[in-house]
C-alpha cells in the first residue's frame, strides 16, 4: 500500500530524515535508517523490514510500483526530481532514489543460539568504526552464510547510511546484535544484573555455551588460516582500522589466527580479511 505525494517544499517534518542524512546520530535515536540507490531500496522493499517512506523521481515510479503495492504497511512515496532532492539532502546523488526504514528490535543472543542450525557461524566486530568497511563486511557475512553479526559497543552501527549502502542492502538479510543497544530484558541469563554488556563479556558467554571464538589477528605466528578449524560452532572476531582487536577482546577469544602476509605489509582491509576467513570457513563446512 502506498500514497503518492509530490514534494513541493521541504517543510514537512516527514522529510526531515532525508534532510539530516549527514547527522546519522539523529536517525539512530529515532530508530530509523536511510537506504540509498535503486538496488538497496529495492532490497529494502523486498525485505521484512518496516518501511516509512520512499523518495524517487517520477521516472522510477512504474519500476517500483509492484514492490510498493505488495507492502503490508502504508508507505508515503514522495515524488521529487533528482536536482530538487539534492538541494534537500545537500549532496549530489547517482539516481535520486532513497527510502527511510525502521531499525528492527534487537535480537538476543539466546535467540541466535537457539534458533539457528548447527554448526553456528557468527561474526563479531570490535572497534570497527568505518561505516563503509562495516557495510562490506556485512555483505561478506551474507555471502558466506553467517547467521548473526555481533556489533561490539565500540563499533559503528551497521544501519548508518553508508554502511547500508556498502552492504548493498544485504543488511536486510542478516540478524544483528548491537551490544550498545541491548536492553535489560535481552541481557544474558547468567548476568541478569549487568548494566553494560561489552564484547569481551559476550565472547566469554559464547565460549561458556560451546561457541569457539576465533580472533582474526594479523600479528600472531601461532596459527595461520590454513591450520584453523571452523567446522564446529564458532564466532570469528574482526578488529577496526586503527589498532585492530583490543587487548580485552583478544584475551576473551580461544584462538588468534592470521592470514600470512609478507613482513612489509601490516594488514589487509577488514572487508578483504573477512572475505578470506569466511570463504575458508564455508569451504571447510561444505566438506563436512
Ligand atoms: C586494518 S586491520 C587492523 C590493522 C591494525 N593496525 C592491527 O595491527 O591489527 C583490520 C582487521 O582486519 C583483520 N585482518 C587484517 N589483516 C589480517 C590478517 N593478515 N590476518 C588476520 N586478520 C586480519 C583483523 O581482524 C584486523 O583487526
Amino acid at each position: 500500500m502506498f500514497r503518492i505525494e509530490p514534494i513541493s517544499s521541504f517543510d514537512s517534518p516527514e522529510l526531515r530524515p532525508y534532510a539530516t542524512m549527514r547527522r546519522p546520530a539523529e536517525h539512530e535515536t529515532q530508530g530509523i535508517f536511510v537506504a540509498e540507490g535503486t538496488k538497496v531500496v529495492r532490497r529494502l522493499l523486498e525485505s521484512h523490514f518496516a518501511v516509512v517512506s520512499v523518495v524517487l523521481p517520477e521516472k522510477w515510479l512504474d519500476d517500483f510500483r509492484p514492490l510498493l503495492e505488495a507492502r503490508p504497511e502504508q508507505i508515503t512515496v514522495y515524488l521529487a526530481e533528482k536536482q530538487f532532492l539534492e538541494t534537500l539532502v545537500g549532496f549530489s546523488m547517482f539516481q535520486g532514489v532513497l527510502a527511510v526504514g525502521k531499525i528492527p528490535p534487537p535480537v538476543s543472543l539466546d535467540d541466535i543460539l537457539s534458533n539457528n542450525r548447527k554448526p553456528l557461524l557468527l561474526v563479531a566486530v570490535d572497534a570497527l568504526t568505518n561505516a563503509e568497511n562495516l557495510g562490506a563486511l556485512v555483505r561478506n557475512c551474507v555471502a558466506f552464510d553467517v547467521q548473526a553479526l555481533i556489533v561490539g559497543e565500540t563499533s559503528s552501527s551497521p544501519f548508518l547510511r553508508r554502511a547500508v549502502r556498502n552492504s548493498m542492502g544485504t543488511i536486510f538479510q542478516l540478524s544483528v546484535i548491537e551490544l550498545a543497544k541491548l536492553g535489560l530484558r535481552h541481557r544474558f541469563k547468567t548476568k541478569p544484573h549487568a548494566t553494560k554488556l561489552i564484547l569481551a563479556e559476550c565472547l566469554q558467554e559464547l565460549r561458556a555455551r560451546g561457541v569457539r571464538c576465533i580472533a582474526a589477528h594479523p600479528h600472531t605466528d601461532n596459527k595461520f588460516l590454513s591450520q584453523a578449524d571452523f567446522t564446529s560452532d564458532c564466532c570469528i572476531v574482526f578488529g577496526g582500522e586503527g589498532d585492530g582487536i583490543s587487548k580485552p577482546v583478544l584475551e576473551a577469544c580461544d584462538d588468534a589466527v592470521a592470514i600470512p602476509m609478507p613482513p612489509a605489509v601490516d594488514s589487509l582491509n577488514v572487508g578483504a580479511a573477512a572475505a578470506v576467513f569466511l570463504y575458508e570457513a564455508a569451504r571447510q563446512r561444505r566438506k563436512t
